[in-house]
């Protein structure tokens, strides 16, 4: 009785192993990716390894590059997948615009929506980051066209923010890799053979706590940040930081790179440069920054209190407008005149000294590329 019941166990073990892990349910995956400085390509490619792995049918497609990606066949059993960084408690602009212009779904497919965030170590913990509305607008915007949402995650890989931190020690890096590539093959395994994973809707109060967040940085913010790179007398011309910026947003003028709104602060430049040459020049922008954010309010309030008798204008639309044009030109403007000032040795050196960005503490950040072995 006793081999029977075992038997019956074993099958029945079987089954459902077969069932929920069959590696049959998909014949394609296409995964569109945007990445700055590798950790969503990494994730990206780690998913086609595996679905490759299975003999699943593959395509990956460099978001920034797209207009390259000819001949995308969507069968009926193509799984999307979408795999970027966060960058404001949002899905990068790239990733938004990319989705408004995907087309509407023919035969409904399945779709995943995968973002990595600034993972951290703080001794033997292994600490996240915040989604915001990274997944949440992406999934809402492929389900409206008709997808069906399959997958819905984060991958915490190192944080690659070297603006505000310095770039986490190797070490770290390594450990935290390792164990983001266990989760994502995790992730592969279940989702390539037909189960759903919602795991970041845990997070969705946070997240939408944080979501005027994610606002202020899509329409403020990241414009903002596009204004605090700036290239030091190391620049030696070789133009990587032009070529290979993956939105097109570095110019040249006056023989330097000179980085436009466009930017969105993916820092692949910064990290790619080989002479460190690109800063993010703290000693004019924190003081800067500080005026635009405190100051500068308060100087528009007793402006428009003194010089018109609409009290009620003081908290109205006209003061955020005021507000809104003044620190844009503030931010602007002094960025102009700081790269014209970059020729003259001396105000060169003010800027480099005071960039914390400088010194060799403050680490660059790429992902590593041999974590493959582990
Ligand atoms: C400008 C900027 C904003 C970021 N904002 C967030 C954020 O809101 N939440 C988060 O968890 N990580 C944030 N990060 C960290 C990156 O999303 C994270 O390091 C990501 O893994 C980088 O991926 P990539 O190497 O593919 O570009 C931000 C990074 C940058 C450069």
């Amino acid at each position: 009785m006793a081999k029977i019941l075992i038997l019956l166990n074993l099958l029945l073990q079987s089954l459902i192993t077969f069932s929920v892990l069959d590696p049959k349910k998909f014949d394609k995956l296409i995964i569109w990716y945007f990445s700055g400085t590798g950790n969503a390509s990494q994730v990206a490619r780690w998913i086609i390894e595996y679905a490759e792995s299975k003999n699943i049918k593959t395509q990956l497609i460099n978001i920034a590059k797209h207009e390259q990606s000819t001949n995308i066949e969507i069968t009926k059993k193509t799984i999307i997948g979408f795999c970027y960084p966060t960058h404001g408690f949002n899905a990068p602009p790239i990733i938004l615009k990319f989705i408004t212009r995907f087309p509407r779904a023919v035969h409904g497919n399945k779709f995943f929506v995968l973002n990595t965030r600034a993972g951290m170590k703080i001794s033997k913990l292994f600490a996240p980051g915040l989604s915001g509305l990274a997944l949440l607008l992406p999934a809402l915007m492929m389900i409206i066209k008709g997808y069906k949402l399959f997958g819905y995650r984060s991958i915490d890989l190192p944080s690659n923010w070297i603006s505000i931190h310095p770039g986490l020690k190797e070490k770290v890096v390594f450990s935290i890799f390792v164990r983001c590539k266990r989760i994502t093959l995790n992730f592969s395994r279940k989702i390539l053979s037909g189960k759903k994973i919602f795991r970041g809707l845990w997070e969705l109060p946070v997240d939408l706590a944080i979501s005027p967040v994610s606002m202020g940085y899509y329409f403020f913010g990241r414009f903002m940040l596009s204004k605090t790179f700036i290239a030091t007398n190391a620049c030696n011309q070789c133009w990587i930081c032009v070529e290979n910026c993956p939105v097109n947003a570095i110019k040249i003028i006056d023989d330097k790179p000179y980085w436009t709104y466009r930017c969105e602060s993916c820092m692949q430049c910064m990290n790619n440069c080989k002479q460190r040459a690109i800063e993010t020049p703290h000693g004019l922008v924190i003081p800067i920054w500080w005026f635009a954010l405190s100051i500068l309010p308060l100087i528009i309030l007793k402006f428009i209190s003194n010089y018109t008798n609409a009290e009620n204008l003081t908290k109205g639309l006209i003061y955020y407008i005021l507000y809104i044009i003044l620190s844009f030109s503030l931010v602007f403007g002094s960025y102009k005149i700081v790269h014209k000032l970059m020729k003259f040795k001396f105000f060169n050196k003010i800027i480099k000294y005071t960039s914390l960005t400088t010194y060799r503490f403050w680490r660059r950040y790429k992902a590593p590329k041999n974590v493959n072995k582990t």
